[in-house]
């Protein structure tokens, strides 16, 4: 039989040695656990910044960095209307939508507290401009915030033309039509893009 090493023993001539782990590895496990509970205390006790906030974060940055090249946008038909096609704003509105409005209206504007906008009906608008206005205004008596001050003009402008072409693609399974049908929004000339800005 071979010297058993330091540490080991013979059990029916099977050798269990007893090595310890490196250090570097015990420290690491260390670290891992006193980690995890800094992580857990953070973010579920103290209630700090989660992944989804920096996400969100980001999101309106990037749409008040898309906004802020127009100036001051009128609440218009020809300006709502005009930037429906506007791929670049309605990307940076998607992102707002999702923030402001969707805990309301769901992401794809299907409705849930809020009605659906995805279809032709229509509560309190008849025209495209009303949007713009129901935006700013809100419609206090049915929990709807009006977010004039807390968005720019151009936001709601811009959000307004967001909203008006949300029934390009109509929720499957939204919520169901309520109010009037509204006719089809006229067509309008496409709105000159901002200036090109350097991207951050
Ligand atoms: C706290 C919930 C809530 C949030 C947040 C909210 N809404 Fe609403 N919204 C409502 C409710 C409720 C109504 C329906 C009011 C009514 O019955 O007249 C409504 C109505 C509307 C209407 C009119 C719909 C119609 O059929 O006439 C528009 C447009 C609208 N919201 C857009 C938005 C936008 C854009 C945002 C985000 C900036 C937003 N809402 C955020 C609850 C909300």
């Amino acid at each position: 039989m071979k010297e058993s090493a330091p540490g080991a023993e013979d059990y029916d001539g099977i050798r269990v040695c007893d090595h310890p782990v490196p250090p570097w590895w015990k420290w690491l496990f260390v670290i891992t656990i006193g980690y995890g509970m800094a992580f857990l205390l953070w973010h579920f006790i103290t209630g700090g910044s989660t992944a989804r906030d920096a996400y969100e974060a980001a999101l309106a940055a990037q749409a008040e960095q898309r906004t802020a090249a127009y100036g001051e946008l009128a609440a218009d038909e020809a300006t709502i209307l005009g930037h429906i096609d506007d791929e670049a704003a309605m990307a940076g509105m998607a992102g707002l939508f999702k923030s402001k409005c969707a805990q309301c209206h769901r992401v794809d504007g299907g409705g849930s507290i809020g009605p659906n906008l995805t279809d032709d009906a229509w509560i309190r608008v008849t025209h495209v401009t009303d949007i713009a206005r129901i935006i700013g205004e809100g419609v206090a008596v049915k929990g709807m915030p009006g977010w004039e001050g807390m968005l720019t003009p151009t936001q709601i402008v811009l959000l307004s033309s967001y909203v008006a072409r949300l029934q390009r693609h109509p929720a499957f399974d939204g919520k169901k039509a309520e109010g009037e049908v509204v006719a089809p929004w006229p067509r309008a000339a496409p709105a000159s893009p901002p200036e090109e800005t350097p991207g951050p």
